[in-house]
């Protein structure tokens, strides 16, 4: 399974200067786990940590000027720390499972001199195969759209970018008057027609860059979710749709995917997601004149169903999460932001053990990122899990590991739930 080892954020909102997790040169800092909370008092940078991922997902998609702009972000100006000039940056440390040797990938995003947002650097990099120590060599390597991609699949050039003097320009100039030598055969140079585009959206659709694709790939897996009850109650058109979008207004239609695919199935899949929805004892669907699938829900102690426009923002949510689980290729990354929001404690505490079980399980499914400010949320956690963001008093986030304290370790240890520590103030900085 695909994880998130580590992610640092640089110049975006209140994260002038954050990093969770572990990157190539901090070896020692622990690996985000496979079910990372992030909580926080308001005004900490929860969501602004939630939509750095969601950012980068969308810079994929639609390029960086476009993403600026997206989902009430109000553009490059805003999205950048205030008071400062320097690109906004992103590194992502991973690995594709287990076995793999991590692959970093680094995203610097500047403005150009008509005041567009444009993609000033990009690199992914990764040990060779055998290196244990020292810097990964870059696969991929653009400054300002111009840049060298390795080609190849396992062995990566002989060039070291990190030597002191590397110069891509130079190299460039090499690899062109030198067709024929080696390290000419092994890169390519790359000139990008749109520099608000990444590069990886535009090589990783080629068969030649698999390292670049696959990377791709994964983050066009991500689940970065901004699901609003009221878009879930939408009756889409009918046709059935494979994945839940991140917006939730196809509810309707994974429903309808999910009976066209697993037939006799179907319902044992709904009665068991039913069963994990305290209250709900029963979920099916009923067919409408138009072909569309309206969802029923059978409350405990009512005789006739609610329907889907009926339910509470909590239930439909609850049940958007759990068929979200229930998909045959979830998703590596699922993303969510303060899932408490509309929800009793109970269906919370339900919630939390199924996500935990989820990105735990053999099978390893989705890792799962949340950002929440419930206790309950977080009496299901290990200290591991756990990462506490904090604002300093220049008014910037900084972030803490919950098991960077051995007095709360302990007491965890002991049987406290962690949840009810930070509710005790048991979390906050010493
Ligand atoms: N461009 C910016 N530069 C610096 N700080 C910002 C910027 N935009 C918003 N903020 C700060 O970020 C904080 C909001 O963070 P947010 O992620 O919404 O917190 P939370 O979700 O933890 O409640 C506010 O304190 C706000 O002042
Ligand atoms: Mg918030």
């Amino acid at each position: 399974m695909a994880q998130i080892e580590g992610f640092k954020v640089r110049n975006f909102r209140a994260l002038k200067d954050v990093t969770v997790g572990k990157l190539w040169n901090q070896q020692d800092a622990p690996a985000l786990t496979p079910m990372t909370a992030v909580i926080g008092k308001n005004g900490v940078g929860k969501s602004t940590l939630f939509d750095a991922f969601g950012f980068l997902a969308d810079a994929l998609k639609v390029g960086v000027e476009e993403a600026c702009d997206l989902r009430g972000r109000g553009g490059f100006r805003r999205v950048r720390t205030q008071g400062h000039n320097e690109p906004v940056e992103f590194e992502v440390y991973y690995r594709e499972d287990v076995d793999a040797r991590p692959i970093t990938y680094e995203l610097a995003i500047d403005l150009d001199g008509s005041g567009r947002p444009f993609v000033l650097r990009e690199r992914l990099r990764q040990r060779r195969k055998r290196q244990t120590r020292g810097r990964p060599y870059s696969f991929l390597l653009l400054n300002n759209g111009t840049g060298i991609a390795w080609k190849g699949e396992t062995e990566v050039s002989s060039i070291d970018d990190a030597k002191p003097g590397f110069d891509v320009g130079q190299l460039i100039e090499r690899i062109r008057a030198e067709p024929e030598a080696e390290e000419s055969r092994e890169s390519e140079v790359v000139e990008l027609d749109d520099k608000r585009k990444l590069g990886i959206a535009t090589l990783g659709a080629l068969r030649q860059h698999p390292r670049i694709s696959a990377f791709r790939r994964f983050i066009e897996g991500w689940f970065v979710s901004y699901f609003t009850p009221n878009a879930a109650r939408s009756l889409p058109m009918a046709g059935p749709q494979q994945h839940l979008n991140v917006l939730g207004d196809n509810l309707g239609n994974v429903v309808q995917f999910m009976e066209r695919e697993h037939g006799g199935r179907f319902q044992s899949i709904l009665n068991r997601i039913a069963s994990k929805i305290p209250g709900i004892e029963k979920i099916d669907t009923e067919r409408t004149p138009d072909g569309r699938l309206l969802l029923r829900f059978n409350d405990r102690g009512f005789e006739d169903p609610f329907y889907a426009q009926q339910m509470s923002d909590g239930t439909l949510k609850v049940f958007a999460y759990m068929l979200l689980l229930e998909d045959p290729n979830p998703p590596p990354f699922l993303c969510i932001e303060e899932p408490e929001n509309g929800l009793y404690h109970k269906l919370l505490e339900s919630l939390a053990k199924e996500f935990r079980d989820h990105a735990t399980g053999k099978k390893g499914t989705s890792q799962v990122f949340v950002t929440t400010h419930q206790p309950y949320f977080v009496d299901a956690l290990e200290p591991e899990e756990v990462w506490i963001l904090e604002k300093g008093k220049d008014g910037f986030s900084t972030v803490r590991h919950a098991s960077d304290d051995e007095i709360v370790k302990s007491m965890v240890a002991q049987g406290l739930p962690l949840g009810g520590l930070w509710y005790s103030d048991y979390l906050d900085a010493r």
